[in-house]
């Protein structure tokens, strides 16, 4: 049976430190889930992570707990937990698309402490879902002769 969780977290370190820390820790987790059949995708916005882990529950188990344990992040919050849904990244050991500031507002939304609407989780995801989704490929519109 597949698992998947979602979390939002707080990253310990100093922005200016941010691009090399998160780098370090997106190569890691792609070779380390790949090995693990783990799928996911990771969000870096400037204050702030969120981050779906899906896969066997003899992966994603051990793999949350050390996230949970892991220093660079604190305040790590799990907001979904489904078991049996399928995978949403299937095509991605761990989808990474760059500091996405853009979604800094979803997940403050979710942050412990806050009054949380209905469907804010299912927003975060579905916007994790569909900036992980290859690109429609447009035609090249070519005049030249
Ligand atoms: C925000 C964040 C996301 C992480 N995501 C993953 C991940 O998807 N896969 C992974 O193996 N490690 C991930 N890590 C690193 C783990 O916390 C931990 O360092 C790693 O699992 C170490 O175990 P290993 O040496 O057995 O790979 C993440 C760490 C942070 C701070």
């Amino acid at each position: 049976m597949h698992h998947s969780i979602v979390y939002i977290s707080t990253p310990t370190f100093a922005p200016s430190q941010a691009a090399g820390m998160v780098r370090a820790i997106v190569g890691h987790a792609q070779r380390r889930n790949a090995d693990r059949g783990v799928t996911g995708t990771l969000i870096a916005t400037e204050h702030h992570f969120a981050q779906v882990i899906e896969g066997r529950r003899d992966a994603t188990q051990p793999l949350m707990e050390n996230i949970l344990l892991d220093p660079r992040h604190c305040d790590v919050t799990i907001v979904q937990h489904q078991i049996d849904a399928g995978r949403r990244f299937r095509e991605w050991s761990l989808a990474y698309h760059g500091n996405s500031a853009y979604f800094e507002g979803f997940i403050r939304a979710l942050l412990p402490g806050r009054e949380q609407r209905r469907g804010d989780v299912e927003r975060l995801v579905d916007l994790m879902t569909r900036l992980a989704q290859p690109q429609p490929r447009r035609p090249v519109r070519d005049d030249r002769p």
